[in-house]
């Protein structure tokens, strides 16, 4: 281990560029709420992706191009309020950058000032390099995503491998350095085969993060549900590192026991000292009236037993009020 590895410290892309160039191998796992986070930044991994996969765990679509952009920075401001001495990488959705330049330029912006990014991640070519040039032009750090791009499944039937012959490992390699020389400080690679990633490897010196694209890289990622083992369907080249699944449907199972057996643990509120006692009494001698004049509302962290049965004639203006103001906003919300 190299004085370039994150312990507690605050690790920056020049931490993140240091171990790449120490040849120590960098974990990066996606992320997308703050306590995922703040728990990812305990454990040390020192690169968080806030992906447009996002689309899919977090959001439930069957493709990363429904990932709405507002949602997604939105999201990338939660990773890093949650790992604030961690490199949070965002990623730019479907649609935010490749229909115009400008517009491209300024949704990349937007992660840095609205998401809180470190740098920002598109998917791209040597076609793109141009708008890559544009961003980092105007103070943008650019993390380049060649290979497989989720984001043209429509046009390559779905989400599929890359570089399997010699002419597209070929045009790979070259996005790969367009990229770089086009400014990229990092670039990432999706599911090729080794001779692919090693072939980058050679020609660029920006660190490279591997996904289904063998060891060689300087780091890996795994779209952070599949690695735990809480996806459905998790790609063939995901070995997870835990099982947690079981342990979700477990927790599931024992809230429900809980709930049944009215045993829910924890903290139970009580009444302060003598108020108990002084809110049977009014509320059984003078009715509704003086309890709401008193105050005594048996709200809902009162700790009593609530408005019991035997006591409900007598509370029953109170709890008229307090329905009738419920019945308003209900209107409200669908007026
Ligand atoms: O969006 C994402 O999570 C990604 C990773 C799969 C690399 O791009």
């Amino acid at each position: 281990m190299s004085n370039a590895t994150p312990q507690q410290g605050l690790v920056t892309l020049k931490t993140i560029r240091a171990m790449a160039q120490a040849g120590e191998p960098f974990a990066c796992l996606t992320c997308y709420d703050a306590t995922t986070a703040r728990l990812l930044e305990k454990a040390g991994v020192p690169l968080l992706l806030v992906g447009d996969t996002a689309a899919e765990v977090i959001l439930g679509f069957t493709r990363t191009i429904d990932m709405p952009l507002d949602v997604l920075l939105a999201l990338t401001a939660a990773v890093k309020r949650g790992a604030p001495r961690t490199v949070v990488m965002g990623d730019m959705p479907f649609m935010s950058y490749q229909a115009d330049d400008a517009e491209g330029i300024r949704n990349a912006g937007r992660f840095l000032t609205e998401g809180l990014a470190d740098i920002v991640k598109v998917e791209a070519d040597s076609s793109t390099a141009p708008l890559v040039e544009k961003m980092v032009r105007a103070g943008i750090p650019i993390c380049g995503h060649v290979g497989s791009r989720p984001q043209r499944a429509a046009i390559s039937a779905g989400y599929a491998s890359a570089g399997r012959t010699a002419d597209e490992a070929r045009q790979i390699v070259a996005d790969a350095i367009a990229l770089e020389q086009a400014g990229c400080g990092m670039l990432l690679v999706e599911a090729v085969p080794d001779e692919v990633t090693d072939a980058i490897m050679r020609a660029t010196t920006a660190p490279l993060i591997g996904i289904g694209a063998g060891t060689a890289c300087h780091g890996q990622v795994l779209v952070l549900q599949d690695a735990l083992g809480l996806s459905q369907h998790a790609p063939r080249f995901v070995d997870p590192v835990a099982q947690l699944s079981d342990h979700v449907i477990a927790a599931g199972r024992e809230w429900i026991r809980r709930v049944q057996a009215r045993d829910l643990g924890g903290h139970r509120y009580t009444m302060k000292p003598g108020e108990s006692t002084r809110f049977e009494e009014t509320d059984g001698s003078s009715g509704g009236e003086d309890a709401g004049a008193s105050g005594v509302s048996g709200g809902s962290d009162s700790g009593s037993a609530g408005p019991g049965a035997a006591h409900a004639p007598q509370i029953r203006p109170a709890i008229q009020v307090r329905s009738t103001i419920a019945e308003t906003r209900i209107t409200d919300r669908h007026a």
